[in-house]
């Protein structure tokens, strides 16, 4: 196995700073790259302010001090530069995928034969990205969770040509970096396909949820009332605070990446396109559906607009999940329930659909209908109840 000393981040925003905090925890040299030299300074704020609150609760890793590990982070803004020596580097720039192509075979070309790159991509095929760079079998999808410091879960994911190796030494990083809150979960994804595990099981949702946003708009109900309804209440955040929390740029970028590989009924939503063209992206502009300028919202849920129905959601996200055991992008139902609770912290919905799936294989005829969505009708493993065998 390759032994990896070097680690490079390359876009240090909202996810890569995590991933850096997260990888001098475990104690590696870490480099923080970005075109913007404001940006890496935000970063560093950042995983300073982390580290000197770890050390003061005595959480830093025995013998370590907050100064010893800021002392193996260096910074740059010259990508060439930044991986000349580098071992592995992950990749959290702009959810598009021509900037991560060229991001990937520009690191390719200059850093050593040995080097890993690891896309941080949340949904982009890892073959689409590795395509055309000089060695794709050294390329894998890394997919952390924001934030990457409190978040369990990172999916390691084999492109087309990945090697072997390259994934093995994937995985062996992603179990050596610590997690603030419990334990990692690092599965592996056994195909390529766009959104992996748990943003492939969780995008249909998104179908309904736009068709939502945009009645809610038509009707001028506030969102609050829509977020109470649209809400599970088993998850630490709102769905509204999360979707801001995520960005609604983001939210767009993926449903046009979905749109293309996997079915024209993800076209994005009225509202979300009307948030994206006025800088409505959520936390990072301090307006989404909500405002930030005050820190995280709390919505008052204590009123119900009545236009949703839950167990839809359940329903196209366990169809989702048995399209997927289909493919062949992992061989059982627990691991997606399980990636699931680890990525976003609440319950995945395969257990549920053991026990539903004939009433959610129903609701699905009915609401495919509904919206004209032909994407959202049950397919074969759900209608026949079969997954069950595969856990
Ligand atoms: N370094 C050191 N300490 C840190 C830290 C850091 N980087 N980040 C947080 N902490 C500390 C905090 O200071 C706090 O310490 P105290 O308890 O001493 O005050 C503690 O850790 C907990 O932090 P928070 O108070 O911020 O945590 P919370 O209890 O409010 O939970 C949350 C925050 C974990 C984010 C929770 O709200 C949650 O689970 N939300 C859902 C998040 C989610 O779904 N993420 C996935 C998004 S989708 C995605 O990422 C996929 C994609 O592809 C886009």
């Amino acid at each position: 196995m390759g032994k990896v000393d070097d680690i490079v981040i390359v876009g240090v925003g909202a996810m890569g700073k995590g991933i850096a905090q997260v990888c001098l925890l475990a104690g590696y040299n870490v480099t923080l790259m970005d075109i913007e030299a404001k940006i890496i300074e935000n970063a560093i704020s950042y995983i300073e302010k982390g580290l000197n609150k770890l050390e003061k609760k005595g959480k830093l890793p025995e013998e370590m001090k907050s100064a010893d590990i800021l002392a193996k982070m260096k910074k740059t803004t010259n990508l060439i530069e930044a991986v000349q020596d580098a071992d592995f580097v992950i990749e959290a720039i702009i959810e598009k995928l021509d900037a991560k192509r060229k991001v990937c075979s520009d690191i390719i070309d200059n850093s050593p034969d040995h080097c890993i790159f690891a896309s941080n991509t949340s949904s982009i095929r890892i073959t689409d990205i590795a395509e055309g760079c000089g060695k794709p079998e050294n390329v894998i999808g890394m997919h952390f969770f924001n934030p990457a410091p409190l978040m369990r879960l990172i999916e390691i994911i084999a492109g087309e040509k990945s090697s072997k190796k390259a994934m093995n030494i994937g995985v062996e990083v992603g179990e050596s970096l610590p997690c603030l809150r419990g334990d990692r979960y690092v599965p592996r994804v056994l195909k390529d396909n766009p959104g992996f595990i748990v943003n492939r099981v969780l995008a249909p949702g998104r179908i309904y949820s736009d068709y939502i946003y945009d009645l809610a708009d038509e009707k001028g109900i506030p969102w609050e009332q829509v977020d109470a309804d649209i809400s599970d209440p088993a998850a630490p955040m709102s769905t509204l605070v999360l979707a801001d929390f995520v960005g609604r740029d983001v939210s767009l970028h993926t449903a046009e990446y979905y749109r293309e590989t996997l079915s024209s009924d993800f076209k994005p939503g009225k509202v979300l396109k009307r948030q994206v063209v006025e800088g409505k992206l959520g936390k990072k502009t301090g307006q989404g559906f909500y405002n930030w300028s005050k820190g995280r919202p709390e919505p008052d849920l204590s009123k119900k607009a009545g236009i949703v129905n839950q167990l839809v959601f359940k329903a196209i996200q366990a169809n989702e999940g048995c399209r997927i055991l289909e493919e062949g992008v992992c061989k059982s139902w627990k691991v997606i329930d399980e990636a699931i609770l680890a990525g976003m912290n609440f319950p995945g919905p395969m257990k549920s659909a053991t026990k539903n799936y004939r009433q959610m294989a129903e609701l699905l005829e009915e609401y495919s209908e509904k919206l004209g969505k032909s994407y959202l009708k049950p397919v074969e493993l759900l209608k026949s109840g079969k997954f069950i065998d595969m856990e």
